[in-house]
């Protein structure tokens, strides 16, 4: 690209345009040549690709872009619950509404902002959405690619109500991989997880590494905050690192799930796996005016190169 890190423009990289529905989305561009791109329904990271322009977050080709509806892929954002309980809709609401651009964040520590390409984003509590989840919030999103490629997501969730509440949460990543056969994480052997497909039944993993052979959809519980999601295939490796995020889900449909999915196809789920930070088990309880912070880091490395362990 014959840029310099030191002469780049970051806010002039951050462009605002619309996608093909009409719907405002960013992309964030680095000198480099990384980028990414957020739509404003739901605040949802729609593309992360390397400096080569090798797309690294998975998208269904059956997506339906349908009015105030998350897509099928990406980065949806999952508050104020993670899952389906009471009358909330699944996975929240969050990711099926129109957020907007904060042109006045409160400040976030100078190494979030220097060197990188970012965007804020704003949601607050509708009077619609308090008939069925009563609490005022204010949710803030820092979006930001790093010169090294790293994608970073900062949520800031402030209790801006006269009363205490509760939430899970959850970066609902669908990680782009080359065989889901071949995929292997490590960072949650040993550990305790609640399998979703019996009755959230609590189970100790025995396993060396999590490895895919039918379908998974387990919750992992109080994790390390550093995670590897190896390619054998590709020979990359996700690093994902989490602040204030314990839990850790893992989905992937496999055959039978896929074919009842209309907004999936019945073999994308050989290359997607749903790799996703989060606060699950132990909801967050925010008092008036508390904040709650939960940081994602996502970066790809090849996988010989084990900076992660
Ligand atoms: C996973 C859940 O995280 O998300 C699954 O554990 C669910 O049970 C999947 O099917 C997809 O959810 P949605 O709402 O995006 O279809």
């Amino acid at each position: 690209m014959g840029h310099s890190a030191a002469v780049w423009d970051f806010r002039a990289a951050t462009e605002i345009t619309k996608d093909q529905n009409g719907i405002g989305q960013v992309v964030l561009r680095t000198p480099q040549g990384a980028s990414a791109r957020v739509s404003l329904l739901g605040a949802q990271i729609t593309s992360w690709r390397n400096e080569q322009g090798e797309e690294l977050l998975f998208t269904s080709s059956k997506t339906i872009s349908k009015a105030l509806k998350a897509t099928r892929g990406g980065i949806p954002i999952c508050f104020p619950q993670f899952g389906n309980c009471g009358s909330l809709e699944l996975h929240g609401f969050a990711r099926n509404r129109m957020w907007a651009v904060d042109e006045n964040p409160p400040p976030l520590p100078a190494n979030d902002s220097n060197g990188k390409s970012f965007v804020d984003l704003l949601l607050k509590s509708s009077e619609e959405d308090m008939k069925c989840w009563p609490h005022s919030f204010e949710f803030r999103l820092r979006v930001s690619v790093t010169t090294d490629g790293d994608l970073s997501l900062i949520s800031r969730i402030r209790n801006i109500n006269g009363k205490p509440f509760s939430f899970s949460f959850a970066y609902h990543t669908y990680l782009l991989v080359s065989d889901i056969s071949e995929i292997r994480i490590e960072g949650l052997e040993t550990l305790d997880y609640l399998d979703n497909l019996f009755q959230k039944e609590r189970i100790t993993e025995q396993g060396d590494a999590i490895t895919f052979e039918s379908e998974v959809d387990r919750v992992y519980l109080s994790s390390p905050n550093v995670i590897a999601v190896l390619d054998h295939e590709r020979k990359q490796t996700y690093v994902i690192k989490k602040e204030g995020l314990p839990d850790v889900a893992v989905w992937n449909p496999w055959e039978k799930k896929s074919k009842s999915m209309v907004d999936f196809g019945d073999e994308e789920y050989k290359q997607m796996l749903c790799v996703d930070a989060a606060v699950i088990e132990k909801p967050v309880n925010l008092k008036p005016g508390e904040e709650w912070t939960g940081r994602l880091q996502l970066s790809v490395v090849p996988s010989s190169f084990c900076s992660y362990c």
